[in-house]
């Protein structure tokens, strides 16, 4: 077993003080973490609040939209980042042949569950969507709150060429993204908090956030740093991009997507920082032959 390295004082201090490179990643993963994933997936089941996934209200909202765009009565819809299966419960139950897609297996397992005990034909795959090889099967492939903001660049256009050939020639993408009517120099001032358990560790715990602005590529990092009982620092960084209806149309055009369409005021009305004002849906499709 390896033996935790043991971080000085000063190692700590230096890492507080220093700034992440652009698009440096952190020593953990959150979203596969066992314990941290657990604590994601009763965030994910509060069907009020917007924490993991959205609210069961916006949920509904979000899919009737999205049923309003099918091209189809009965479509193949690929759900990336499924969480435990909202969108593609809903999506079933309105007649469609959903598979989701996670990398969280407790999520996963929860969203299996859920079908076998709703009598839901769903199929639910636990894998990394950057590493898919689906070919021309679906009608229809979504990636649900905010999932393609958080991406790096070459994570985006992985998932993008994955997704393109995926989708059968006509078939549709839709996605959500920060658009820049939230200024993307808006950063959070510093913040910690000290637990005996919580969200991030079983045990007790320190936990840093401070966010860092990088303008010229529009993204900010979230940075938390974790330190546990033995002076052991997790960082976890979260990027998060805005983007502008240039910008999408760049991205998804240079991949093969075209009739892009972007749609305001998807999202129902609500006092949140993240609401129907500054997100914005995209709706493109893959070219026909
Ligand atoms: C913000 S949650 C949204 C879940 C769901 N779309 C919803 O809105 O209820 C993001 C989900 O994407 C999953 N995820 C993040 N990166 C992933 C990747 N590279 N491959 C597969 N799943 C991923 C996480 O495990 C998590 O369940």
């Amino acid at each position: 077993m390896e033996t935790p390295v043991k971080m000085t004082d000063r190692d700590i201090i230096m890492k507080l003080m220093a700034r992440p490179r652009l698009y440096e990643k952190g020593s953990a993963v959150m979203w596969t973490d066992p314990y941290i994933s657990n604590r994601l997936l009763e965030l994910h089941l509060d069907p009020d609040h917007d924490i993991a996934s959205r609210s069961r209200q916006k949920i509904e909202h979000t899919v009737q939209w999205i049923q309003a765009q099918a091209r189809k009565e009965r479509m193949k819809v690929l759900d990336l980042g499924c969480g435990p299966g909202f969108y593609a419960e809903y999506m079933t139950l309105l007649g469609h042949e959903v598979t989701g897609v996670d990398f969280s297996v407790n999520t996963v397992r929860y969203a299996t569950d859920q079908a076998r005990d709703k009598k839901l034909n769903i199929t639910y795959l636990n894998q990394n969507y950057l590493h898919l090889d689906f070919k021309e099967y679906f009608d229809l492939v979504i990636l649900i709150y905010l999932d393609f903001c958080v991406l790096l660049p070459e994570e985006r256009d992985q998932v993008l060429t994955n997704i393109h050939r995926a989708l059968k020639p006509g078939g549709l993408f839709i996605c959500d993204v920060l658009n820049e009517k939230i200024p993307d120099d808006k950063v959070a001032p510093r913040s910690w908090e000290a637990q005996e358990a919580g969200f991030w560790k079983a045990t007790p715990y320190l936990a840093l956030k401070e966010d860092f602005h990088f303008p010229e590529a529009k993204v900010t990092a979230t940075r938390h740093t974790i330190l546990d009982h033995h002076c052991n620092a997790d960082t976890y960084i979260f990027w998060t991009h805005n983007y502008s209806r240039e910008d999408m149309t760049e991205v998804l055009s240079v991949k093969g997507f075209s009739d892009i369409k972007n749609f305001e005021n998807v999202l129902p009305d609500s006092a949140d920082s993240w609401n129907s004002q500054n997100i914005t849906f995209y709706l493109a499709e893959k070219k026909k032959l």
